[in-house]
């Protein structure tokens, strides 16, 4: 039987679907999580005030940062001079010229709910609100979990026709070699305005614009109608269907010459790296296919078939009006997008894991030099893992991610919800850059007292130097003692 793989939801627009395991080529279904009660782990028990960046923020019941999170804010990776968070977004912004598109990279992190959520027409139930999946410094205040927090004020700026916005972004997850609870994104969008447009047509003015975009000979997927009445509507009463045609035709053209450079460097840099296969590898293949987000109608998502399986590289669609409107443009219709830096970094440069993106080790960052050509990441070393099992009987109902019944009560009390969220940031909080992955191992529920247990198996890797195996134990026994103090549960 194929397991079920309960996806974020940021993840939630993907379409229902079987699909293959990468490494063991079993099926599995995506299945997308239901909204669900708010956890209420904190990782901190002070009552001061938190202070970023000269401002003041009281903490409350939904305050949930934790410190090493925090210590991520001044990094700014994607502006560190050859860091390669930095060479990728130089490497996509250069597809969008100024001045028709301004370049933004240094908004603060720090976004009240109204930008991040409600401006963009998030549902007051929609999981992404979740204290499990986002931190928050209080009630009104998150770290941004995605740049779309900023479309509507940079809408309402009005400062060009087009925008990137490149940014770090935080949302509590899952511990692997591709998830980080900080990453960085890049946002961009294109509008035009209707009384600037000759006879107000814009649909002509946006092909007559397309024409004016580089051509590409790569071969594109697009087997969807650009609209669909139920699976992916126009905005009718705002856009008509050429209007939304010619700004999608746009987009998508504008997207995938972003992609064919992005593979034409990867291959480049592998034939420098002697990879002989690079050389005649099978030509790219891209495909859109239907999406959902709530602040674009009609969406898709680009993937990009790579080393075996199709690769999800990037949202868009076209914006809703409302956002418009919020922002006072309401004249104005465009596009927009979103797309991940680490994961085109990791393609680029061939980086095996994320957190070396956070390495301040020279053996990583001598590698990456700016105006030179893209070269090949070449790991110094892999230093042996080491991992550890820890099992436990969850207070409460158990959820991965899909919801239990009301929310807990707070710190302290023992039927408060378990959330793998919280455990995987225990580790994080104990183990930092140290812990490379941590995956549910086993679980069941007792036959006769219906408790619920838990395995997870922790695997320990320091990317600097070998890690010692009562180093490892002694973070292993903290994961323990933090896991049993906060979260309430119980080692077995
Ligand atoms: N903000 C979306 C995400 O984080 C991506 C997106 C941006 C989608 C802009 C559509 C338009 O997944």
């Amino acid at each position: 039987m194929a397991a079920i793989i309960e996806i974020p939801w940021w993840n939630s627009y993907r379409r229902l679907s079987t699909v293959l395991c990468s490494e063991c080529r079993r099926p599995y279904t995506l299945k997308r999580m239901r909204p669900r009660p708010y956890s209420t782990a904190t990782t901190s028990a002070t009552k001061e005030p938190l202070t970023l960046n000269g401002k003041t923020y009281e903490r409350d019941d939904w305050t949930n940062v934790p410190e090493s999170i925090l210590s991520a804010l001044p990094r700014k990776l994607h502006v560190q001079p050859s860091h390669p968070i930095s060479l990728t977004r130089k490497l996509i912004t250069s597809h969008f010229p100024k001045p028709t598109y301004a370049h933004h990279s240094t908004f603060s992190p720090i976004a009240t709910t109204h930008q991040n959520f409600d401006s963009l027409d998030f549902p007051p139930d929609h999981p992404g609100r979740s204290k499990t999946d986002t931190y928050y410094l209080n009630a009104d205040t998150v770290l941004r979990t995605h740049t779309s927090a900023h479309q509507v004020d940079t809408f309402r700026a009005n400062e060009s026709e087009g925008y990137t916005i490149s940014a770090d972004v935080y949302r509590r997850d899952a511990i692997d070699r591709s998830h980080y609870p900080v990453f960085h994104q890049m946002e961009g969008a294109r509008l035009w305005d209707r009384t600037k447009v000759p006879g107000g047509n814009i649909a002509k003015a946006v092909w007559a614009d397309l024409e004016t975009l580089p051509k590409h000979n790569l071969i594109v997927e697009d087997p969807n109608p650009p609209t669909h009445p139920e699976r992916n509507p126009l905005q009718e009463g705002h856009h008509s269907q050429e209007e939304a045609e010619a700004i999608a035709a746009h987009l998508k053209r504008s997207l995938e010459s972003v992609v064919v450079t992005i593979f034409a460097r990867a291959k480049e840099a592998a034939i420098a790296a002697g990879d002989e296969a690079a050389k005649t590898e099978a030509p790219l293949r891209v495909r859109w296919i239907e999406a959902y987000f709530p602040f674009t109608s009609p969406s898709w998502e680009m993937e990009v078939f790579w080393q075996g399986d199709w690769l999800e590289i990037l949202g868009c669609g076209v914006v809703k009006q409302s956002l418009l409107e919020r922002a006072e443009v309401p004249q104005k219709l465009g596009w927009a997008f979103g797309i991940g830096l680490e994961r085109i970094a990791m393609l680029l440069y061939s980086i095996p894991d994320i957190r070396l993106f956070w390495s301040n080790d020279q053996r990583f960052l001598s590698q990456f030099k700016e105006g030179e050509p893209m070269r090949r990441f070449v790991p110094f070393s892999k230093y042996p893992e080491c991992y550890k099992d820890v099992s436990f009987w969850v207070a409460g109902s158990t959820s991965s991610a899909a919801g239990g019944a009301a929310g807990g009560t707070g710190p302290g009390n023992a039927q408060r919800e378990f959330h793998e969220n919280d455990f995987m940031e225990v580790v994080r909080e104990v183990a930092g850059d140290t812990a490379e992955h941590v995956r549910l191992v086993d679980e069941f529920t007792h036959p006769v007292s219906g408790r619920k247990s838990r395995c997870y198996r922790v695997t320990y890797r320091s990317l600097e130097k070998t890690l010692r195996s009562a180093e490892a134990n002694e973070l292993h026994k903290k994961v323990e003692d933090i896991l049993t103090e906060r979260l309430g549960v119980e080692i077995r």
